[in-house]
């Protein structure tokens, strides 16, 4: 049994398997330009993160019913709970979905069907972030959050996500104001490919809880100190970071470093479907090619847990602590 773990940065998008792409392109009539799953394997070599992009939207033609958007987080929460995962705090991306027609209701009472019943079909427990393409207008941003309003009950925050450089977290000030106001948690992913600036920039302007990534933080020794002192979460993704070339190689990966410094670390899948891994995957890469210790692994699983949104199930909290600290491994 992998160690019990929360999952705090995964796209449920990205946990689009080739084979489900395929079944639901036939099931829906929609034509992919790739003959097989073994040709469209092929195309899960990435240079950097907007080539990820481009065939991570491109797949999303494929998600078109609430049956759909219930079966894609159906097969990701089977997936999850096989490697540990007790509680998923899942991104989607609902302006990849409007943009073609497909309504904000479709996709969140689709992925809700999955969701309420998740305790009891998979053991894992749930909540749902609402990203914002950052590479979309401010002004779309704040249409998004418009025709999220009926759906409010079924969110629990928002995040912001896609093309980074060029995109800093002001330009999303008033959708993250207006979001807060809603009483909704707040997380962004900066310094994935943008600069440390970008990661003070989203504590400072946008009120981020967490930061998404946060890898760059490294290049600046005094936003690593506040980081550290005011113990704000990072939600790391190592297999994502080597398949988008943010690390040359697995073993570059500042992890082990970021723990000495007293960052508060966790480690996610982000995209498992397309970076070869899911939680438990990349838990296990990171023991055997980082040599983490027990310890630290053990670290890594309780942060995850004191990281996640659940101030409002504080004795679910405890209990997933609980099977942290009584785990053997
Ligand atoms: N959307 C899906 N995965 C992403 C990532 N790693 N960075 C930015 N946007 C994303
Ligand atoms: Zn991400």
């Amino acid at each position: 049994m992998p160690v019990p773990k929360a999952e705090l940065h995964l796209h449920i998008e990205g946990t689009l398997e080739p084979e489900l792409a395929f079944a639901l392109a036939a099931r829906n009539g929609v034509t992919l330009p790739y003959a097989d799953t073994e040709e469209l394997r092929e195309a899960y070599r990435f240079e950097d993160l907007q080539s990820f992009l481009n065939l991570y939207y491109e797949l999303m033609a494929v998600l078109r019913t609430e049956r759909d958007f219930e079966d894609l987080a159906n097969a990701y929460l089977a997936r999850a709970a096989a490697q540990g995962v007790r509680h998923a705090e899942i991104f989607f991306d609902p302006q990849a979905h409007l943009a073609r027609g497909v309504g904000m209701g479709t996709v969140v009472e689709g992925l809700w069907r999955a969701l309420a019943a998740s305790e009891t079909t998979h053991g894992v427990s749930t909540r749902l972030i609402l990203c914002f393409l950052r590479d979309e207008s401010a002004e779309s941003a704040l249409e998004t959050l418009d025709a999220a309003k009926p759906y409010l009950d079924r969110i629990t925050g928002i995040g912001l996500d896609s093309a980074e450089v060029g995109h800093p977290p002001v330009k999303f000030r008033a959708v993250y104001e207006a979001a807060a106001a809603l009483g909704l948690r707040r997380v962004a992913h900066a310094g994935e490919e943008g600069p440390p600036e970008y990661i003070t920039e989203a504590l400072d302007v946008l009120g981020v809880e967490r930061v998404d990534h946060g890898l760059r933080c490294m290049e600046d020794p005094a936003l690593v100190e506040r980081l550290v002192r005011e113990r704000i979460p990072l939600t790391l993704c190592p297999l994502s970071n080597v398949r988008l070339r943010t690390v040359d190689t697995l073993a570059d990966h500042p992890l082990p470093a970021m723990l000495d410094a007293g960052l508060v670390c966790t480690v996610n899948s982000d995209d498992p479907a397309y970076f070869g891994g899911y939680a438990g995957d990349n838990f296990d890469a990171v023991r055997q090619t980082l040599g983490l210790t027990e310890e630290r692994l053990r670290e890594l699983a309780r942060n995850s847990f004191t990281a996640s949104f659940l101030e409002d199930d504080e004795e679910r909290r405890a209990r997933y602590l609980a099977e942290v600290e009584n785990y053997r491994f």
